[in-house]
Order: C-alpha cells, then sequence, then structure tokens
C-alpha cells in the first residue's frame, strides 16, 4: 500500500535491527485519514469474505480494526490485555508471550461477541512473532466460529510470524512488509 510505504519512510524512526518506531500515525499519535485507507485496503482484499466481526486487540490495533469494521458495516471487537472490573465472567481467555516484551499477557473477550458461525477478520498494527495473531486466533476458534483472515498494516518479515501464521493454515494480508531495519534503515520486501 503505497501510502502507508511513504507514511513510513517519510515518518518512520528505526529504533534498532528490530524496531520501528512509528508513533507520529499509528502507535501513539494515530493519522485518522491514513486508518480510513487502511480499512478500506482490508475491506477491498478480503471482499467477498462475508465477513461478521473484526478483531482485534489493544491499544493501537483499535484505529486500523475500526475503520476496517466500519468499512465492512460489521462491529469490532478489542481484546483486553488488562483485568476489566466489570469483564470477570464468561470470558475467554488466552496466553500470549511478547519476545519483545518477554511478558505472558492474558487476553480476554467476552463471550457475549463472539459466537459459532462468526466469520471474524484479525486485525492488527504489528506482526513480528504473531503470538498476539495466535492468541486471537485461539480466542476465534474456541467460540466455534471461523478465522477468515488476519490484516496487519506493518508486517516484519524478517520476524517469523508471517510464516507461523501461514503455515497454520491463515491467510495474512500485510499492507506493508519490512524486509530489513539494519543500517538504520528500512528496506521493504519486493511486493506482489
Ligand atoms: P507478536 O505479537 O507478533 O509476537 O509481537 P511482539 O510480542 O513482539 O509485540 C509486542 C508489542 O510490541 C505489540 O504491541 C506490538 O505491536 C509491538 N511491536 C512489535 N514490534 C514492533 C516494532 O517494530 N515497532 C513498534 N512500534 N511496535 C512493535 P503492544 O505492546 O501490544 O502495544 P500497543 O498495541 O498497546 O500499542
Amino acid at each position: 500500500m503505497k501510502l502507508l510505504k511513504d507514511k513510513v519512510i517519510e515518518e518512520g524512526i528505526v529504533l534498532s535491527n528490530n524496531v520501528l518506531k512509528v508513533d507520529s500515525f499509528l502507535n501513539h499519535q494515530m493519522d485518522p485519514e491514513l486508518m480510513k485507507e487502511v480499512g478500506r485496503e482490508f475491506t477491498r482484499r478480503f471482499e467477498g469474505e462475508r465477513i461478521t466481526k473484526v478483531l482485534t486487540i489493544e491499544s493501537s490495533g483499535i484505529a486500523p480494526g475500526i475503520m476496517t469494521a466500519l468499512e465492512l458495516g460489521v462491529p469490532m471487537i478489542f481484546a483486553r490485555k488488562h483485568k476489566s472490573l466489570t469483564l470477570k465472567d464468561n470470558i475467554f481467555v488466552e496466553k500470549v508471550y511478547s519476545f519483545t516484551k518477554q511478558e505472558t499477557n492474558e487476553i480476554t473477550v467476552s463471550k457475549k461477541f463472539l459466537e459459532a458461525g462468526d466469520r471474524v477478520l484479525i486485525v492488527d498494527d504489528f506482526l513480528a512473532n504473531g503470538e498476539a495473531a495466535f492468541g486471537l486466533a485461539r480466542i476465534v476458534e474456541q467460540a466455534g466460529a471461523e478465522v477468515v483472515g488476519i490484516g496487519i498494516v506493518i508486517e516484519k518479515a524478517f520476524q517469523p510470524g508471517g510464516k507461523l501464521l501461514a503455515e497454520a493454515g491463515y491467510r495474512v494480508e500485510s499492507l506493508v512488509r519490512v524486509a530489513s531495519l539494519e543500517e538504520g534503515k528500512v528496506t521493504f520486501a519486493n511486493e506482489v
């Protein structure tokens, strides 16, 4: 997606060989126009899939998730990473390990909002090792619903998440694929 690629080139900051900072449009300040285009692009790519829900994870997944759901005309659910005061029982729970942060989070979704027969598009801002996406997919499957696909805004293609998810049979659509962050610069993977 050219618009997004240009934004990464103009505003992305390479923090290390592994981490790309994009807090001016995705992870802190968020660019609504860009998110609108992100929602349109996922909708175009997953056209005909009869999606009934978009599922993401707080917090940075919410912006691309809600814009995709708006475009698709379906609800969006975000998995919580922190215990909610009002969300205690009747929840799906999965453990998600973050290699980046070296911590395990329990993610939760209320059983009220996912049911057998749902056709779910998972959306997230970054794909690194795929742990968050796998955790979300396990929640969908606990509900007896189907993962139609996984939409990622920025995939770090030099980390194994994309390959692992594809091997597990999931359709992954990444709007931008970063091949390397070495030598302080962003190199993109060749797109088809
Ligand atoms: P994984 O789910 O693919 O295995 O990813 P990982 O555990 O490595 O990621 C943990 C957190 O770090 C996630 O956000 C993820 O989006 C973010 N992250 C991973 N790599 C990068 C990167 O290169 N740049 C940026 N900016 N973020 C990255 P989170 O902690 O859940 O944050 P948030 O959604 O609350 O903002």
